[in-house]
This record gives structure tokens, sequence and C-alpha cells, in this order.
């Protein structure tokens, strides 16, 4: 179906978008615009032409970390170009602004992991326990290698050594929501990232 051009720059600019809302509340927590729509597509656009260099002919298996990362994952696959398999595992180590320690993972599904390459989408990498136990786990199905895609990546509060290769935006240590991530099981439909206002 061809959507005429007109129309799909109309909904852009609808007032009542997101995207025109600078400070949102959600639950007990006011939040405030942090990177916008537009930057994160064009990280998306930078971080995907890497993908296509080093991936291409590969055939990849690219993971998506639920719940956090559905919609990083899908811009970000519609920008690859050569084949490729997808698959979900879902993790779980939040509760609401705190990390409870414990990890679990939980696939959808049969990840047919051996002999490939293998790229783990995730949207935050925080203290890096989450993709620490998820490399653990997904090294039992002997990929051929393993790489680590994420939208967002809070430096300062990484404690682990896995190199984090792919990483569209470098965040404050700050809790952030928006664009796949939750505070409380809210917010994740919201297409640009929050930071928690002080
Ligand atoms: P880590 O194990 O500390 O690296 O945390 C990883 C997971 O915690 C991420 O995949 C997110 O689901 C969640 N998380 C970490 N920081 C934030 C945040 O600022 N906002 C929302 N979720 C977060
Ligand atoms: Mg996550």
């Amino acid at each position: 179906m061809n959507v005429p051009r007109t129309d799909f720059q109309r909904l852009h600019l609808c007032p009542s978008k997101n995207a025109r809302i600078r400070v949102i509340q959600v639950r007990d927590k006011e939040f405030e615009v942090y990177i916008s729509d537009e930057q994160i597509q064009s990280a998306i656009l930078e971080v995907s032409a890497r993908l296509n260099a080093d991936y291409t002919d590969k055939n990849p298996l690219f993971i998506c970390v639920l719940n956090g990362a559905f919609m990083f994952f899908s811009d970000l696959l519609k920008h690859f170009n050569g084949n490729c398999e997808v698959g979900f595992i879902k993790a779980t180590s939040y509760e609401g602004m705190q990390s409870t320690g414990e990890v679990q993972f939980q696939e959808s599904g049969i990840l047919a992991m051996e002999g490939r390459d293998v790229i783990v989408v995730e949207d935050i990498v925080d203290t890096g326990k989450t993709l620490h136990k998820l490399y653990a786990y997904l090294s039992k199905y002997t990929p051929k290698s393993v790489r680590v895609c994420t939208l967002l990546f809070k430096k300062e509060a990484y404690k682990e050594s896995l190199p984090i290769d792919y990483v569209c935006f470098e965040t404050e240590n700050k809790f952030l929501l928006g664009y796949g991530l939750d505070y409380d099981g809210l917010g994740r439909n919201l297409s640009e990232v929050y930071i928690l206002k002080d």
C-alpha cells in the first residue's frame, strides 16, 4: 500500500504526539525528554551501518532481550541489509527503580545458536550484571561469536569487563524511561528517552 507522503508528514507534526511533550509524570515521578526521536533514529542509522559492514554476509542471529529492547530491536533490524534470523529471550532483573540482583532468563522458542554469529540487542546496559549472566547462559549453546548492541550504556555504573561492541548513546547514571524502558511497567511506548527529573 502506498502511503501518500503528505499524510506521513502530517502524522509526524501532530501536536498530540509524544515528541511534543517535554515533561511527563509516570506514577509518582516526573521525567523530562533526554534523547529525542530524531536523535535515536540517527544513532540507529550509524550503528546499523557498522552492523552491515560487519555482518551482512554472515546470516547472524539477532537476539532481542525482552521486554526493554523490543522497540530498539525493531527499528534497528529494519536497516540490516543481509540475511538474518531473530530470537527473543526474556530477562527479569528490575523492580521499580532497583535491580533485584537476581536475573532470570526465559527463551521464546528454540534459539539455534550453535556455530552462529550472535548479536545480543539490549535496551540499556547499567551494571552489566544481566549481560554478564546472559553471556554465560548463551555460551552453553556454543555460538561462533557473541557481540552486544545496546541503545543506552550507563558507562559509570558498568561493573563488568565484557566489551560493549555497539553503543548508540553513553548516558548519565540516572534512571531513564521510554523507547522500551519502563518505570514499574509503564512508559515503554514513549518514542523518546526520558530522564528522571531532579
Ligand atoms: P543491569 O543488569 O544492571 O545492566 O541492568 C540491565 C537491565 O535493567 C536493563 O536491561 C533494563 O531492563 C533495566 N534497567 C537498567 N537501568 C534502567 C533504567 O535507567 N531505566 C529502566 N530500566 C533500566
Ligand atoms: Mg533490558
